[in-house]
């Protein structure tokens, strides 16, 4: 990445980060955020104790680049193997064919393939569990490599150029804002050399919380307004 964008990228982290700071100064902590979420790690021994580390690091952080895609603002866990194949609908794939840069920093921890703490340059030993680790928890978090079982992203979710039947224009949806929460975008990649914009897990989830919806997701779902605003039923 050109000097000039990682220094953008990096104000507008400094700039995130600081909006979050005075939030919390602002405000305490309110349900609507990362801490006590299911990503706020914080209270396990293999996080060292700090909520952003396992995910963001302020300093050496890592360039997390898939076909010429960045993404990850100061990243700072390792990705799955660049050889790891993924099972998708059109077949077995391998990781930077299968899927765009943002649904692989999920991956990272929820294929399984990954520790928890294999951050900051270190490999750790600490696997994402099939088991349910909260007792809040819906369902287990460990989605595996065969992702024919899940709702379709990257090389399986390519957005037509030419809306087709069944889905909204892209343009009713991305970006635009249900109940005060804003819908996520497509994700570019690249897909036998072209560029494509794919729903990613990104999409349709904010890792932090933001918003406070279950599950992490971008907007609330309930009666389904999430699946609705892509699939026109
Ligand atoms: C479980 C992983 C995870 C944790 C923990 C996490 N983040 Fe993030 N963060 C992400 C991902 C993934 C993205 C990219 C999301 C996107 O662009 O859709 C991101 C993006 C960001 C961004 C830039 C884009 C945005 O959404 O504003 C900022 C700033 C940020 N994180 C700050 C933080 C801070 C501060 C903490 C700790 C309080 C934190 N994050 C904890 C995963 C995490
Ligand atoms: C550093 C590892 C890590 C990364 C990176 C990460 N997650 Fe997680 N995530 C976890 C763990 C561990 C849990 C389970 C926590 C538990 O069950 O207590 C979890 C839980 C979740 C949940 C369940 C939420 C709930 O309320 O039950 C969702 C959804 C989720 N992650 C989505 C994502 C998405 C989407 C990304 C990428 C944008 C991502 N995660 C990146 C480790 C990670
Ligand atoms: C089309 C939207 C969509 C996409 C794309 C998507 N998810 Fe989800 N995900 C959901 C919804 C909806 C739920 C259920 C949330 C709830 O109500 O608890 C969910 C739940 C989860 C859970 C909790 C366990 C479970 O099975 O309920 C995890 C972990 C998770 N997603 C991770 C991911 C990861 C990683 C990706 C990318 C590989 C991804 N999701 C892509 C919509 C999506
Ligand atoms: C961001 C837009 C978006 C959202 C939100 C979304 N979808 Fe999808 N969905 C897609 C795209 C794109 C495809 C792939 C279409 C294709 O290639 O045929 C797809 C495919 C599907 C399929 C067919 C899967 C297969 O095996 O062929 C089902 C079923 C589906 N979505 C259900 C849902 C449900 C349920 C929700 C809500 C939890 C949801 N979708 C949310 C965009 C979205």
């Amino acid at each position: 990445m050109k000097t000039g964008a990682r220094r953008t990228q990096l104000r507008r982290l400094i700039a995130g980060i600081a909006g979050i700071a005075v939030y919390l100064m602002a405000t305490g902590p309110a349900p609507g955020q990362i801490s006590g979420s299911a990503h706020d790690f914080s209270s396990a021994g293999w996080s060292r104790h700090q909520i952003c580390l396992p995910c963001h690091t302020p300093h050496n952080a890592m360039e997390v680049e898939v076909n010429g895609y960045g993404a990850g603002r100061l990243w700072n866990h390792a990705l799955p193997s660049q050889g790891q194949v993924y099972g998708m609908r059109s077949g077995e794939l391998m990781r930077d064919d299968a899927l765009d840069a943002y649904s692989l920093l999920c991956l990272g921890c929820h294929d399984g393939t990954v520790a928890l703490d294999s951050f900051g340059g270190r490999s750790g030993s600490v696997y994402i569990s099939a088991a349910r680790v909260r007792p809040s928890a819906r369902a287990s978090t460990l989605l595996g490599v065969d992702l024919t079982d899940d709702h379709p992203v990257g090389a399986d979710a390519v957005w037509p150029e030419i809306e087709p039947e069944g889905l909204n224009p892209r343009g009713a949806w991305e970006n635009q804002v249900f109940g005060g929460s804003r819908m996520g975008r497509l994700r570019p990649m690249r897909i036998d050399g072209q560029e494509q914009w794919v729903v990613s897990c990104a999409t349709c989830h904010e890792p932090h919380r933001r918003g406070g919806h279950d599950g992490l997701l971008r907007i609330d779902n309930s009666a389904s307004q999430m699946c609705l605003a892509c699939h026109s039923k």
